[in-house]
């Protein structure tokens, strides 16, 4: 395909600004503060939150080549780089953690993925683990024999994909004294703290175990925009037990919160982060009269059990 033939995204009519709507909500209120919600759930069916952001300026940057990404069984990034293949007309591959998977059924996210035209690639975890390693990538694209890679790292958050996110913290303004938004490689935090006005905060909810995430989000800020930017921090202790750990407590917070407010909760990132909020809430952690904007920054995904 050649680049003149590549569609740029905006074909898909985002939703943006994304929404921002402010809800009614007790344990918020009879502290003194404002609770608003960031919909960028709603930018786009299937390109939804973060992803359109991350994803829409790696589109762009492919120039139709060929996509190639990574993520594991569940990856909501694949999915989308999957869909947005399609819909585009790229072609996507994804290189998948597990080569013991290849001998499996596709579980429903692999089987989205696939369905959407993706090509699925099955290394196994050591050699995902150095994925990002010159060497160890090299090898696994001489593997895919594909011409002309663009490749986008895991959780896509490179360069671009920072960059698309500073938009999130323009688009907030001076809307909030406080964002928050879960965390996963940090890239989306990295970019919102960049785009937020002086005086505004924005706070990362790291869904993984490990402590590494502040040096992460430095990093990407510096190779996005040459220097640490903006005002943000970490409060790691929302984790739930790690990457894709759910509790009985958290499911039950989610339930009562889309019972609440009719909004549904991707459990894997935005639960966490909403209960994040309300435990800070009730520590007293934020001054009365303080707005906070939490981003939702996903949607779950119905066939995960
Ligand atoms: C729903 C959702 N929220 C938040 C994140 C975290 O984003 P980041 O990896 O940029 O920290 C992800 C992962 O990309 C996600 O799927």
């Amino acid at each position: 395909m050649t680049s003149s033939a590549a569609p740029d995204p905006a074909v898909l009519s985002p939703r943006l600004p994304s929404p921002l709507q402010e809800l009614d909500d007790d344990r918020f209120a009879r502290r003194g503060l404002r609770l608003l919600l960031k919909r960028d759930d709603l930018i786009h069916p299937e390109l939804t939150g973060n992803k359109w952001r991350k994803l829409a300026p790696n589109l762009r940057a492919a120039a139709g080549r060929t996509v190639v990404t990574f993520g594991g069984a569940w990856s909501n990034h694949l999915r989308a780089t999957a869909a947005a293949g399609r819909l585009l007309g790229l072609r996507t591959v994804g290189v998948v953690r597990g080569h013991e998977l290849a001998d499996r059924p596709l579980n429903p996210s692999l089987a989205r993925c696939a369905a959407d035209g993706m090509r699925l690639h099955y290394v196994d975890r050591s050699t995902y683990r150095r994925k990002a390693e010159p060497e160890t990538l090299a090898a696994v694209l001489r593997d895919l024999g594909v011409e002309d890679p663009y490749v986008v790292p895991e959780g896509g958050s490179n360069v671009p994909a920072v960059r698309g996110c500073r938009a999130l913290g323009e688009e907030l303004g001076d809307h909030a004294d406080v964002v928050a938004l879960a965390c996963g490689t940090g890239g989306t935090l990295a970019g919102l703290a960049a785009g937020l006005p002086p005086g505004r905060r924005a706070l990362g909810v790291p869904v993984l175990k490990g402590g590494f995430l502040a040096a992460d989000v430095q990093a990407l800020q510096e190779r996005a925009f040459g220097s640490r930017r903006g005002t943000w921090w970490l409060d790691e202790r929302f984790h739930f037990g790690g990457y894709a750990r759910v509790t009985p407590e958290l499911d039950a917070f989610a339930e009562d919160f889309t019972a609440r407010h009719g909004v549904p909760v991707e459990r894997l990132y935005v639960a966490k982060m909403l209960y994040a909020l309300v435990a800070l809430a009730e520590e007293g952690a934020f001054a009365r009269g303080t707005t906070i904007a939490a981003v939702v920054t996903g949607s779950p995904f119905p066939e995960r059990s």
